[in-house]
């Protein structure tokens, strides 16, 4: 059999209806706002890639740095035969934990980015012989049914990804997650930490220009799909912290009144002048505020590694 598989479990046309959904939901909804999923088309994918690599924007860095420094440590904590991860985008950091796992026998990636699974995929089957990779084009967001795989399984969620759900969907979320896993299983998972609101705003709304063009590029993907007429240029990118919540928000604020048409939606929107829509919350974590989500979810934090300058953290839990 080929090292190589990739299984659908999200039929074709199931994004362009979550799409409507959302799009319909959110824009109807008052204050507005849009889920940042929708982000991720090919070009914003690559603006994504950009922001990575900004000055201002930590995140990815930190994390590469525990993920190098502590790999070692996360490989005997999970002596994981089937290493799956929810998000995988490009694989690129996954790498670290690839090479320390001595046991692995097959690597799931997690994505609804066909492109992104197949470039990763192929990649990592040549340079790592005698690894199965079992590619998952799925939402993880909803529940997943992962193939048959020998454990125990090493589940990662990295990025600081789980920080844009809401709270109440990381509940839902780390819930499923738990009803996946099975004991000796462990969950690896990213998160962006607290700290001065000098150093997370800038990470949202850098001196180039690359993230406003990113929050924008939301609004080219719904002219795209719904042949919507949103003039991007007619909204100014906003970063700001929330202290109460404790996460950042980007929001699209209307330079002018202005009424946009979904034609796929038969809808037509006003927007005030100055009206925000909210695009993205990214939620920053504290360990006790980690370690009691996880334990609401039957899963208890076993290890937490941060960055030398502790702007990020990676935690683990083993189920028992
Ligand atoms: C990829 C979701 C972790 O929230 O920091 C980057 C996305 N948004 N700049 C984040 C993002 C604006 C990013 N995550």
């Amino acid at each position: 059999m080929s090292p190589f598989q990739i299984t659908r479990t999200l039929p074709e046309d199931a994004t362009d209806a979550a799409l409507r959904d959302d799009v319909l939901r959110g824009l109807t909804h008052t204050p507005k706002t849009l889920p940042p999923k929708w982000f991720y088309d090919a070009h914003g994918s690559e603006l994504f890639e950009r922001i990575t690599e900004l000055p201002e924007y930590y995140p990815t860095r930190a994390e590469r740095e525990i993920l190098v420094d502590r790999c070692g440590e996360i490989a005997a904590a999970a002596r994981a035969r089937t290493l799956v991860e929810l998000g995988s985008g490009s694989s690129e950091k996954t790498r670290h934990l690839i090479d320390a796992l001595t046991g692995l026998d097959t690597y799931v990636p997690v994505d609804v980015s066909e492109s992104a699974l197949t470039r990763a995929g192929q990649a990592l089957i040549a340079e790592r012989p005698g690894l199965n990779v079992h590619a998952l084009i799925a939402d993880f967001t909803a529940g997943l049914t992962l193939p048959d795989t020998p454990g125990p399984r090493l589940l990662a969620f990295l990025g600081g990804t789980i920080g844009n759900l809401l709270p109440a969907e990381r509940a839902v979320f780390l819930a499923s997650v738990r009803a996946m896993l099975a004991p000796g299983d462990t969950v690896l998972l990213g998160t962006d930490l607290v700290k001065d609101e000098r150093v997370l705003v800038p990470a949202y709304d850098d001196a180039a220009g690359v993230t406003a063009a990113f929050n924008k590029n939301v609004l080219t993907v719904v002219n795209r799909e719904l042949g919507a007429d949103f003039d991007a240029g007619a909204f100014d990118h906003v970063a700001l912290w929330n202290r109460h919540d404790e996460w950042i928000e980007m929001r699209l604020r209307s330079r002018t009144a202005q009424t946009v048409k979904v034609p796929a939606l038969d809808l037509a929107v006003d927007f005030a002048a100055g009206e925000e829509l909210r695009t993205e919350v990214s939620a920053k974590f504290r360990e006790e505020g980690v370690r009691a989500e996880l334990a609401a979810a039957g899963l208890e934090l076993t290890h937490w590694w941060t960055d030398r300058a502790a702007r990020f953290a990676l935690s683990s839990s083993t189920v028992r």
